[in-house]
């Protein structure tokens, strides 16, 4: 696999979309072969973000997009260590500095891929924030790809509803109320609706 890798990314040639999709599903692979509790998650990301971007009226294209965005959006966590990813206490800041790298390796790698640049933008500002004190560049409101508004509300939201080393999951009406407090200044208004439109349709246990 890692040799079809390869070759897929020093060919230099145009792909078209199925090959697209298929490599970037071995990176995906690659990724779950070191740490499957992240490819799992970004499996559900990218699923969670065509479903906001379908809710949000965006063509089946995009939706698609966004589920291949969500699938490699941490793909740089390649490049960090694993003791960081996985401490349950307090990171120092030489620590947060180097997980906080990881989208721009996401970016770096995925960019690599003929034909992915506008994947790679997405994935490379899914920690940025609507008041600009997020990274890596410290984009605001709409200087943010819509993409990545849509990516960062679903992995935010995953985050909160499953279970991780440090914490509990939240139960889904206090992930709702965290995603309501923080639109406006973390999140982006319309993408939490659209969200919470999907889950008010699907989930017996809310409102
Ligand atoms: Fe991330």
């Amino acid at each position: 696999m890692v040799d079809r890798l390869i070759a897929e990314l020093s060919s230099h040639k145009p792909l078209d979309a199925s090959r697209q999709r298929a490599l970037v599903l071995a990176v995906a692979a690659l990724v779950e072969m070191r740490d499957p509790v992240t490819a799992e998650h970004s499996a559900r990301v990218g699923n969670l973000s065509a479903i906001i971007a379908r809710e949000l009226g965006l063509i089946p294209d995009i939706q698609s997009a966004l589920r291949l965005a969500g699938l490699v959006h941490d793909i740089g966590k390649i490049g960090v260590p694993k003791a960081y990813l996985q401490k349950a206490g307090k990171l120092t800041d030489a620590e947060m500095a180097e997980i906080r790298r990881h989208p721009g390796l996401s970016y770096e790698i995925v960019s690599e891929v003929p034909g992915l640049i506008h994947i790679a933008q997405i994935v490379l500002h899914h920690h940025e924030r609507l008041d600009g004190h997020g990274y890596p560049a410290g984009l605001a409101g709409d200087e943010i790809p819509l993409g990545s508004r849509i990516l960062c509300v679903a992995d935010s939201f995953d985050a909160m509803v499953t279970d991780r080393a440090y914490r509990s999951p939240l139960p889904l009406r206090a992930a709702i109320a965290e995603l309501e407090r923080c639109a406006g200044t973390q999140f982006d208004p319309a993408v939490v609706e659209a969200l919470k439109a999907h889950l008010l349709r699907t989930s017996l246990q809310f409102p």
